[in-house]
């Protein structure tokens, strides 16, 4: 019997020993260790065996067993480690990585923040308004009381609201922020407010339900319309970095007396005369006034005590002068071949 076990654990070694792959090495060891082999059979009949035999036989079978079971799995992760194909796990380490594609801010909020630093340099501060306004602030207390008809002027939408108390709508404009302010602050200051606005009016490339405006106030004893002019001049020619001129021309807002709209010396063709400026060399730009004592009063200051100028457009416009844009609509259509541009 020790003979055998001898005999099956040398040819073992060698067949294993010989095996060139892992298909081989599998059928050897369904040969030396499976159920059927004769090793198998040895270990059966080892309760056959008288106890001394037992004594002697049995340890020694286990032992090569374990033997035999180590050299497979030695040779099995010697034949792994051949078959292994190296080649095609080859890094090459001079393949240009994946670009990580960054996106930027909106050319709105640019131009936001591009505004807010000419200001803010001018010693502005940036006031904020809620874009759900109630009806006091969007019109009451900007002398646009119900009924009147200046209110067709900034058709609304309204916002359903089961509070009881006031009605809240969209803000149209950024004037509430004036008052919103006035309330809280005492002059003089001098503020901008820049913002999300809304109207209910059929878009078309000129129009759109929202769009971004910013409102400029400022408040102090004796302002006037030399301050606005001049203010206005300063900003435009930052902002398209050459000297612009700045007129005024007779208009209405209830919340300004008197109200005018102002237009800027045209940025592209130095007022020779332009497709752009059709020929006029001016270009619209947004609407302005000295704030009316009404507005004032509202917002809890004695009549006739400040003055101030108020000025309030779009910053699309803007955009639209400067890069020559010819749908506003663009602007919120989520196109990157529009975005992709700024
Ligand atoms: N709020 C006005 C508008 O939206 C613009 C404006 C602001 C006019 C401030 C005068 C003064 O049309």
């Amino acid at each position: 019997m020790e003979e055998k076990i001898r005999k099956i654990k040398q040819e073992a070694f060698e067949e294993v020993g010989k095996a060139k792959n892992l298909d081989e090495l599998s059928q050897l060891k369904i040969k030396y260790l499976g159920r059927k082999s004769a090793f198998n059979e040895i270990l059966k009949s080892l309760k056959d065996l008288s106890n001394e035999e037992k004594k002697i036989i049995g340890p020694l079978a286990n032992s090569v067993k374990s033997e035999i079971a180590g050299f497979l799995e030695e040779t099995e992760r010697l034949l792994e480690i051949k078959s292994f194909d190296w080649a095609a796990e080859k890094i090459d380490v001079t393949i240009p990585g994946q670009k990580i594609r960054r996106g930027h801010l909106h050319p709105l909020s640019m131009v936001r923040n591009e505004i807010e630093d000419i200001f803010t340099a001018m010693g502005f501060e940036i006031a904020d308004g809620p874009e759900i306004e109630t009806e006091h602030y969007n019109f009451d207390a900007l002398n646009i009381p119900k009924d009147h008809p200046a209110r067709d002027k900034w058709d609304t939408f309204w916002v359903k609201n089961d509070s009881g108390k006031e009605r809240t709508l969209l803000r149209t404009h950024t004037s509430p922020v004036q008052v919103r302010f006035m309330e809280k602050n005492k002059p003089p200051f001098r503020i901008i407010s820049p913002g999300k606005c809304f109207r209910n009016e059929a878009t078309d490339a000129r129009h759109e339900h929202t769009f971004y405006q910013f409102e400029a106030l400022v408040v102090g004893d004796d302002i006037n319309v030399g301050h606005f002019k001049f203010i206005a001049q300063q900003f435009f020619s930052s902002f398209f970095k050459k000297e612009i001129d700045v007129r005024v021309r007779p208009s209405y807002f209830p919340f300004t007396e008197p109200s005018f709209e102002f237009d800027i010396s045209c940025s592209v063709c130095q007022q020779k005369g332009c497709s752009v400026c059709s020929g006029t060399g001016w270009l619209e730009v947004g609407g302005a006034g000295m704030v009316n004592q009404e507005v004032f009063v509202a917002s809890g200051y004695p009549r006739g005590r400040y003055q101030g100028f108020a000025w309030g457009f779009g910053l699309e416009r803007l955009l639209i002068l400067r890069h020559r844009i010819d749908d506003i609509r663009l602007f919120h259509s989520g196109d990157l071949r529009f975005i992709n541009q700024f």
